[in-house]
């Protein structure tokens, strides 16, 4: 007969089969499993979405099945902001949310890779994912029960509207879909438009119901949302930047049996190089798509464009550093190479 044994807040889900003791190591025997929930937002055909379904797959065969990963997408549990909630109650174990949703938890040095125009390149924000920086503000989030795993690529953002958006002035006045992030905020305001904080999963119905008129984000999750069926026009700005934290519930993920975590941990790795090598890929497949769907207009902006719309944007570092952290502000900066 199986008895079910369910531990408080993180170990929720540790299920353990007949008398096997609930954290003996069962690599050997396969009598207990553990279960590992990983809800995201996003479709599994994305970046996050496979990088979750790769960790699945690696953290189930070097387990020899001791740990059981089931990936919910699509926000079929919960949707932005209640996924972190549930996390920290031990309702799921595993989430990607994306960086800029870490301010409402606390940590609003998450939101200085929302700053606009801070990341040069993918080579730059890797020495900042992968350097001091990195840690230290993973490190931020042990006090809240969270650990952090890995960070996992998504990509650039695009403006889309339905209008056309080539200068700052085309802005004015729009409603645009934000992600829960002070700095998005102020990057709107900066431009003029309304920004609106909604959940992902609510974002096409909203466009398509005229609750927002535009938003912001990378071309994988426009394409595998259809935002582009219900935006007439693109624009290739670069603007900023959308990447995760892969993050679990502290209490499950240090109580794990060792062995079992180390497993878990190679997997984390290996599914991370995974992601991050194939989300510029995902990124170029979706934009290829939508510009074949004919059903979007993207537009790319013109050298004195851009340079209007840094003169429009540069000024929410400054505005926003008070808020983020000057020495987070410095030191990404420092890691990015734009200052030395
Ligand atoms: C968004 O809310 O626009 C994105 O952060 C969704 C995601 O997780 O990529």
């Amino acid at each position: 007969m199986k008895k079910r044994f369910l531990l408080k807040a993180g170990a929720a889900s540790l299920v353990a089969a007949g008398t096997t003791p609930l954290f003996a190591p069962s690599l050997a025997f396969g009598q207990g499993q553990i279960v590992i929930k990983f809800s995201h937002v996003v479709a599994p055909d994305t970046p996050k979405g496979k990088g979750a379904d790769k960790f699945k797959a690696l953290a189930e065969q070097y387990t020899n099945g001791a740990v059981k990963v089931e990936v919910y997408p699509n926000s079929q549990l919960y949707k932005d902001k209640e996924e972190v909630e549930a996390l920290q109650l031990g309702a799921v174990q595993m989430l990607a949310p994306s960086l800029a949703k870490f301010g409402p938890l606390g940590a609003r040095e998450f939101e200085v890779f929302d700053l606009p125009y801070i990341l040069p390149d993918k080579a730059a924000l890797r020495r900042v994912t992968d350097g001091a920086l990195g840690a230290k503000l993973f490190k931020k989030l042990d006090t809240k029960g969270i650990a952090g795993l890995a960070y996992w690529d998504n990509g650039f953002k695009i403006m889309s509207a339905n209008r056309p958006l080539h200068e700052p002035a085309d802005f004015h006045g729009l409603k645009m879909r934000i992600q829960s992030s002070k700095v998005l905020e102020a990057q709107f305001k900066a431009l003029g438009a309304l920004p609106q904080v909604l959940p992902f999963s609510d974002v096409y119905q909203a466009m398509q119901t005229g609750v927002v008129d535009g938003s912001e984000n990378t071309p994988s999750n426009m394409y595998t949302q259809k935002h582009h069926e219900v935006q007439k026009f693109g624009t290739l700005s670069n603007h900023g930047y959308i990447g995760y934290a892969v993050i679990a519930n502290k209490k499950f993920w240090d109580g794990m049996p060792d062995d079992v975590r180390a497993q878990c941990v190679r997997a984390m790795q290996e599914a991370t190089a995974f992601a991050n090598d194939s989300a510029q890929q995902d990124n170029d497949d979706a934009m290829a798509a939508m510009r074949a769907s004919g059903k979007i207009e993207f537009f790319e902006l013109t050298p004195e464009q851009k340079a209007d719309w840094h003169k429009a944007l540069d000024p929410v570092t400054a505005e926003m550093t008070p808020r983020v952290g000057k020495e987070t502000v410095d030191e990404f900066k420092k890691e990015v190479g734009s200052v030395t």
